[in-house]
Order: C-alpha cells, then structure tokens, then sequence
C-alpha cells in the first residue's frame, strides 16, 4: 500500500481513500446489497452493459478488461454475447470469490478469469487490452486521474474504453454528500464534461456519449420496492448491511429520486479510445 495515499484523508469523514475502497467493497459485496439490487450492480443492469458492448465494437478476438467487475455479472454477459475473453477486476475478495463460482457454474472459466485488485494500480502490462469497460465504479474512486491513467495504460493503441456512471449537475442536498452517497455513486459522481476531460488528460480520445437517465430512475425506484423486504431480512438478522443504516439508505433514495427529477443526477454511458 502507498503510505503517502493512505495517510491523505478526503471527504466524507475524513476517511483515507484506502478506508473509502474498503467501505465500498464491503458494502457492494454484502448480502444485503444483492437483495437490494440484485446480481448487476448498476442502472440499466445487462441490457446497458450489451449496449456499451455495442458501442465498443466488441468482437470475438478482443481482451477486454471489466474495472470494478462486482460480481462478474457484466464481464459474463459481455463474454457470452459478444464472444471476447474478459478479465475481471474488483477490489472485493468476496465479490471477486463469487464471480469466479458463477463463471465456473456457467462453464465460463476459460474465457471470463477474475482477480482482485485496484482500478488505481492495476496488475497488467501496457497496452494489454483491447477494450476496457467500468461501470458505475469510477465516481467511487478516491483517486479518479490515477484510475484514468491506468486505463490508457493497459489499453493498445486504438484500444477503447467504455465508462457508465452516475453524473451530478450542481449542488446537491447534505444528504446526497454523505459516506452513504459516496459509496452509493452519487457525492463523487462528476458532470460528464468532466468525465470527459478527465479521460481526455489521460490521453483518450472521447468517441460518443450518452445519456440514460430513465435507467437510473427506474434502478432507485426497483431499490425503493426491495427495501422493504431486506428491512425485514435485516430486522431478522438473516443479511448484513456493514456501516450502513437502513433508515438513511430509505431516505437517501427519496433525496436521490428528487434530485434525478430536478435534473441534478443523472446515469450517462462515454466511450473513448487510445489514440
Ligand atoms: C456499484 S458497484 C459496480 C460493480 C459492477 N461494475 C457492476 O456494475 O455490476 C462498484 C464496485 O466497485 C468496486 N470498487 C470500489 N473501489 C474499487 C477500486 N479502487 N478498485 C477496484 N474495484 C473497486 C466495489 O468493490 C464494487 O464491486
């Protein structure tokens, strides 16, 4: 670990950005969180991930890297309809231990491989990669030049990157900038000009953007419909929500769905590529 990253505090809390990747893994990893939102960890599930494949030209012979895989759901649906190898990465050992079990039930194990890593420090070589995908990962890291330099590392010349995420207009209510919102995408999560730019200064070329914010309404409005079930498995003590109160989580869903309505939040799909 980089003493220097880990001793710099940032907001929320003044967590270290290494207390802020653990806090998120945790939670993305918990049981709780696959009642809330099931196996895709991201608005517009497998159906936006195929069309981020799509956009991405993805084909057979192509290494594609998953940055912040989750569960390895979008990295074995990419996989299976576009035919390409796909590497995931998640920094959750849990998430990653999952993946691997799903990809192995699915007779994937060959084509689709997982590891456990940083989407600030990834373990590959230079210009590995044919195309990269993240999705609704990158607003969460503490250190977003450092994972967009990675990307235009490990990426080929000609290489293409594909980004979702949760994009912010403005100001935000206290409560959207809560460790809650942080992991929840919403407090990080950047204007998409800024994504731009963001790749733009790693050395990527910005191909298309998209906006899909109907995605995003529909992702908190399934999360609303589900709380009231994981209340009851939690009341149970049959799931875990480690550092996370129910309550909050209920209320931040309603903030979050007046923000997307005011036009402050928004879910948005760039793709780039290594010039
Ligand atoms: C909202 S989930 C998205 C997961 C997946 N991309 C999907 O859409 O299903 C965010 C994921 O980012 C992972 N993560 C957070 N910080 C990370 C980092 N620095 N490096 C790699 N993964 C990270 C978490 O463990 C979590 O699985």
């Amino acid at each position: 670990m980089n003493e220097l990253e880990n001793q710099r505090t940032i907001e929320p809390g003044g967590l270290s950005p290494t207390a802020i990747k653990q806090c998120c893994a945790a939670v993305y990893d918990s049981d709780a969180i696959k009642l809330l939102l099931g196996d895709s960890l991201h608005p517009g599930g497998t159906e936006l991930t195929e069309r981020l494949g799509r956009m991405l030209n993805l084909e057979p012979r192509n290494r594609v890297l998953d940055v912040a895989a989750g569960r390895g759901t979008s990295a074995l649906t990419l996989a299976t309809r576009f035919g390409c190898e796909v590497i995931g990465l998640d920094y959750s050992r849990r998430n990653i231990e999952a993946a691997k079990r799903d990809a192995s039930e699915r007779g994937l194990s060959k084509t689709v491989t997982f590891y456990c890593g940083d989407a600030e420090r990834l373990p590959f070589a230079d210009g590995s990669f044919d195309a990269i995908v993240c999705e609704c990962a990158l607003c969460t890291f503490p250190n977003k030049q450092s994972a967009a330099a990675e990307f235009a590392r490990v990426l080929r010349l000609g290489g293409r990157i594909g980004l979702s995420d949760l994009t912010r207009q403005g100001s935000l209510p206290p409560e959207l900038e809560s460790l809650v919102a942080w992991i929840a995408c919403v407090a990080d999560a950047q204007p998409l000009a800024e994504y731009a730019a963001l790749l733009a200064s790693a050395g990527l070329k910005i191909m298309a953007t998209e906006e899909h914010n109907d995605a995003l309404i529909d992702f908190v409005n399934q999360v609303r419909t589900r709380l009231l079930v994981t209340e009851v498995m939690l009341g149970l003590n049959k799931v875990a929500l480690p550092g996370l109160d129910i309550a909050i989580v209920k209320d931040f869903t309603r903030t979050a769905l007046n923000a997307i309505r005011a036009g402050r939040l928004g879910y948005a799909i760039l793709t780039a590529a290594r010039g």
